[in-house]
């Protein structure tokens, strides 16, 4: 058996899976984000280990972990988690979704050696920037830094006692060399750091340890379980989904939205605000383009509406075209393709008839609209997508995929029941550590149907989106 941990935004989710890859128990604990000011995004690593001690409680009380041989980890990326000599953290862990470091985002992608080395922008979510901003705004922490990690590798450092990261999460820090798949020491050096800041380096699906004694025992696992490398949370969510090769492709309806597209080789093209980053198989690679609020957007009107998100998208009916109300979902600034820390969401065409419902369907179309300035962006890197496959949360709203499907004009897969995201894909990148198995175990999931676009609508969602990319000129530079 393996087991898969992905340590989301909203929660972390454990899964453990056979040796014919059946989900045999799964469990999830919450977490919740702390905004301590705006445009501020944090979490305590306490928080995560305490929600990984009460996942393992949940799998250990389901099922006898046993035969357990090895476990993946996915995890949000980017997050900064600051360690001193001791292992011990510094300060609560800076999120990906975090847009305070901006202006060290923009001094560090002045400098050209960002862009050609890495291959991307030098975003404020991304984890160098953030470096900057605590050596600036708490000088006293950042004397004692001595280790920074990414979230799931703080949970590794946790589970095994070693400090490793793979190159699908590293990519996103802003000091890879994805093509070259190794630290940069120019570009740790710019942000006045080494190589003995970071973790060391494997690919996903190697081994970056084993589980220590004492927490093996407490869950009654074999002493030589192994931890996989693992992955960001949307690379192993392609692990889970079997997108490893070019012309595949996910859209991922989480806390962010995610249009992913696997690739042959590495082909970098920052300027359009896609991400190029590492796959978590060894020689892949993968591009993406990044909305920040996806389930984030409704999860925030549902707030503001007073009723669950769940239930305002049942109540929606069959697809109806675009009102004349826009959502634009830039809560917290948007990554692809604006680039824009600052910018903020607007509904904009508000009018008497601007009801619970057109106000919820005016979501879901302003985030399928993001996705679809995504998309565009991702076609610009020459990277085309001709059907998708549906994976998060989100994905559970029959309308908000059909609104995809009409706005991008792509028919959109659903899997048939079960998770096929982060949790799934880690425990494939075990059962590859513990076995030597590789990309051939990736199969796509089973479709349960296939979401044609609405032809009828078509016209109509494409005359919204031009008004909302009109909407979004607009509203730049507002806030
Ligand atoms: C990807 C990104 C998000 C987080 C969410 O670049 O920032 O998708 O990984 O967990």
């Amino acid at each position: 058996m393996f087991i898969g941990l992905d340590l989301g935004t909203s929660a972390l989710k454990g899964i453990v899976i056979d040796e014919d890859q059946r989900v045999r128990a799964e469990a999830t604990a919450p977490l919740s984000v702390s905004r301590p000011a705006d445009g501020w995004s944090e979490q305590s690593p306490a928080d995560w280990i305490a929600a990984a001690e009460a996942v393992f409680d949940a799998l250990a009380a389901a099922l006898p972990l046993d035969a357990v041989r090895a476990i993946g980890l996915s995890g949000q990326m980017h997050g900064a988690t600051l360690l001193d000599a001791a292992d011990e953290v510094l300060r609560p862990s800076i999120l990906w979704n975090d847009t305070r470091a901006h202006r060290e985002a923009a001094a560090l992608d002045a400098n050209p050696a960002f862009r050609r080395v890495t291959g991307n922008i030098v975003f404020p979510g991304f984890t160098a920037p953030k470096i900057n901003w605590v050596r600036d705004h708490e000088p006293r922490l950042f004397e004692r830094l001595a280790k920074v990690l990414l979230p799931k590798d703080y949970l590794r450092l946790w589970l095994t006692g070693a400090h490793v990261a793979e190159m699908s999460d590293a990519a996103g820090t802003s000091w890879l060399d994805t093509g070259r798949r190794d630290w940069s020491d120019d570009l740790l050096a710019a942000c006045g750091l080494d190589r003995s800041h970071m973790p060391d380096l494997i690919e996903g699906s190697e081994v970056s340890g084993q589980m220590r004694a004492g927490l093996a025992d407490r869950w009654g696992l074999p002493r030589d379980v192994v931890v996989a490398g693992g992955g960001g949370d949307n690379a192993a969510s392609a692990i889970g989904v079997g997108v490893v090769r070019a012309g595949q492709a996910f859209v991922s309806l989480g806390t962010s939205g995610v249009l992913f597209a696997a690739n042959d080789g590495y082909a970098p093209n920052a300027a359009t605000a896609v991400h190029t980053f590492c796959h978590a198989l060894p020689e892949t690679w993968h591009q993406m383009g990044v909305i920040l609020s996806a389930t984030d957007a409704l999860n925030w009107f549902a707030a503001l509406a007073g009723e669950a998100a769940s239930q305002l998208t049942a109540d929606l009916g069959a697809l109806v075209a675009p009102s004349r109300t826009l959502f634009l979902p830039y809560l917290g600034g948007e990554r692809t393709p604006l680039n824009d820390a600052t910018i903020r969401g607007a509904f904009v065409g508000l009018e008497h008839a601007t009801d619970r419902a057109a106000a919820t369907r005016a979501v879901l179309e302003g985030v399928a609209f993001a996705l679809r300035d995504c998309r565009d962006a991702l076609a610009a890197t020459g990277t085309s997508i001709e059907t998708l496959l549906a994976v998060g949360g989100g994905s559970r709203s029959d309308y908000w995929l059909q609104v995809i499907a009409t706005a991008l004009d792509t028919p959109v897969t659903l899997p048939v029941a079960g998770d096929f995201g982060g949790a799934f894909g880690a425990a494939r990148l075990a059962l590859m550590a513990a076995t030597g198995a590789g990309a051939e175990i990736a199969t796509p999931p089973e479709a349960a149907r296939t979401i044609l676009p609405d032809a009828g609508l078509t016209a109509a969602f494409d005359a919204a989106h031009s008004r909302y990319r009109a909407a979004q000129s607009a509203i730049k530079g507002l806030t």
